[in-house]
């Protein structure tokens, strides 16, 4: 049976198949207890350095607009926001992630949260008063994987700003979008992430049925989170949405401007997985920080799932611009509940970067072609050719 029986190719080149073609031989144990009722990402706590650089980049920069802040934290929210914040910014010793945070439906979600966690046996904490400022009863969980995961219903609520056009700048950036968390094996992730009730919406495999990334969503986009293969727990980014594509070319004027292009590490371009406008920045520690726009409404339950070959070059780019080394390689720690990076286990499964720009790599634009891509859009396969 070839792993694609199932899947119908598409006119644009990829496949559609039902709920998850992802199957895993090493699964985390399935709780009896029923997932909390996820509403959607809400925050990431990120640990920085220096909390002035950092300040600089996501206020004086990107311009998201400070809720509160004092000498060791900065509350920071996006245009369209409502609860107390998007982004916690805490001055710390290591450049980290101290939690994925989602927001439930109700208050009692937290009490399945705790069960769901509790009966598979990570290591749980809650907090009536919660772990942030503006946020009330909250659970932190070191999940299956080792991410720190938060879970919270109770929000202080603060002014939504889009009304506000004296403020915003051009590059505006109005709504928090996404995680993406590196992980050594995608579909044990995958199958745990569906078990906490996520869908998955699309993901990269070749003709083995090797997965090298899924995107999952809880709310009715294309995703909350993503799992990316590779050396994990680690964060891969986090992502922020513009309101059209020509607020992220704002974003790289900008930069250029100040002097600050060194910011830029991947894009602008349109990628082919989630059909967004993208580009990639890194922040004064490395944590890279996504822009991203107009992807697509998945919310039916019969949505179809999209399966991009490993080796279509237009799967993270949709014009075939080639990915740079450092996207595959770099991310950011997580913490465990104590503060303390959680240990990087390598990934075993193939990894996408070898099969497409490694030495054996390759890759192509029309499948079935005999011919290899010119030497000037060999990027994508050849490591040597984007130096
Ligand atoms: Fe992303």
């Amino acid at each position: 049976m070839s792993h694609r029986d199932g899947m119908t190719k598409t006119s644009s080149g990829f496949f559609v198949s039902q709920e998850a073609p992802i199957r895993t031989d090493d699964p985390v144990q399935t709780p009896t207890s029923p997932a909390p009722d996820i509403l959607r990402c809400a925050y990431m706590d990120l640990v920085v350095t220096d909390l002035a650089a950092s300040r600089q980049f996501y206020v004086d920069i990107l311009g998201l607009h400070v809720t509160e802040e004092d000498d060791d934290v900065i509350y920071l929210r996006s245009t369209e926001e409502f609860i107390h914040h998007n982004l916690v910014l805490r001055k710390g010793p290591v450049a980290a992630v101290a939690a994925f945070s989602y927001r439930v439906r109700t208050p009692e979600d937290l009490d399945r949260a705790v069960a769901f966690y509790s009966e598979i046996g990570c290591r749980v904490e809650r907090r009536p008063e919660g772990f942030t400022k503006g946020i009330g009863d909250s659970v932190r969980v070191e999940d299956p994987l080792g991410f720190p995961y938060e879970f919270f219903h109770q929000s202080e609520h603060v002014e939504r700003l889009s009304w506000r056009y004296d403020l915003q700048i051009p590059g505006e950036l109005v709504r928090l979008d996404h995680f993406n968390q590196v992980t050594p094996d995608v579909p044990r992730a995958v199958r745990h992430y569906q078990d906490l009730g996520f869908r998955v919406t699309e993901d990269i495999q070749d003709e083995d049925g090797t997965v090298y990334a899924a995107w999952m969503r809880r709310k009715p986009t294309v995703h909350d989170t993503a799992a990316t293969g590779g050396d994990g727990p680690r964060m891969h980014h986090v992502a922020f949405a513009t309101h059209e594509k020509h607020n992220i070319l704002a974003i790289c004027d900008k930069l250029g401007a100040l002097r600050r292009s060194d910011a830029i590490e991947r894009g602008p371009g349109r990628h082919g997985v989630s059909n967004a406008f993208y580009l990639y920045l890194r922040d004064p520690d490395g944590h890279r920080v996504e822009i991203y726009t107009q992807d697509y409404y998945t919310g039916d339950p019969d949505n179809p799932v999209i399966t991009w070959d490993v080796h279509d070059n237009q799967r993270r780019d949709f014009w075939g611009n080639p990915v740079v080394p450092s996207w595959y390689t770099e991310a950011s720690l997580v913490l465990d509940l104590d503060g303390n990076p959680q240990p990087v286990r390598t990934r075993e499964h193939r990894s996408e970067m070898a099969v497409t720009i490694g030495a054996d790599g390759f890759s192509y634009t029309r499948e079935g072609d005999d011919e290899a891509m010119p030497s000037w859009k060999q990027g994508e396969y050849k490591l040597g050719n984007q130096l």
